[in-house]
């Protein structure tokens, strides 16, 4: 008994016919997610910020309503950061310094890695930035959904060990208005100067 030739032409144009549809998805896929972000730049305000549940630094569950009727500076990081943390959430609060002691902005400071950071930790870390900032933490899951309605980018560096990791995480600080809408956002590039004069315009 001879088994019967596998029909190999048959299955070389299935197999074909699948790759190219699975091309094109991501091909489409890709294309449909330029659209959106180009659809959301040009219809003006970005859509940034939105609702969130995270825990302040004196242990209180919070959320974005706390906040509304102040002018926000947000910055997402990590208190284990070597450099680029210090240096932006510094940059804030010499901007802070640079409007009315008074001046309606508050300053506010998420860890991207609440494994380490506690209530404590962004408590005594936001305050050597700036009495003014709030430090914020709160479950993985918290920090995950508040990052998303940011856009922040963050995950563990697999490179870096296991007990002594690094986090990579986008650097953005967001200026959001007292209702909640984002106004305008400042990059590594930004000088303390641009972020107090555009705060001003709001003031
Ligand atoms: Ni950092």
């Amino acid at each position: 008994m001879s088994a019967k030739p596998l029909p190999w032409n048959k299955i070389v144009l299935v197999l074909g016919i699948a790759v190219v549809l699975l091309l094109a998805g991501i091909f489409g896929y890709s294309l449909n997610r330029s659209f959106t972000v180009v659809d959301e730049v040009s219809g003006g305000k970005a859509l940034v910020g939105g609702p969130f549940q995270l825990v302040n630094q004196d242990g209180a569950a919070v959320t974005e309503k706390d906040y509304l009727g102040q002018n926000l500076l947000v910055y997402f990081g990590f208190t284990y950061c070597p450099d680029v943390c210090p240096t932006e959430l510094a940059k804030i609060g010499a901007a802070v310094d640079m409007l009315p002691a008074d001046a309606n902005v508050t300053p506010v400071f998420i860890t991207i890695d609440p494994e380490r950071d506690g209530v404590e930790e962004v408590k005594t870390y936001a305050e050597s930035f700036h009495p003014k900032m709030v430090g914020l933490t709160g479950s993985l899951e918290q920090i995950k959904a508040a990052a998303k309605t940011y856009r922040v980018y963050f995950a563990k560096n697999s490179g870096s060990g296991t007990s002594d990791y690094l986090m990579d995480h986008s650097s953005i600080i967001y200026f959001m208005d007292a209702k909640g809408g984002y106004q305008a956002h400042f990059t590594i590039e930004s000088t303390p100067e641009e972020i107090a004069s555009k705060v001003r315009e709001t003031l």
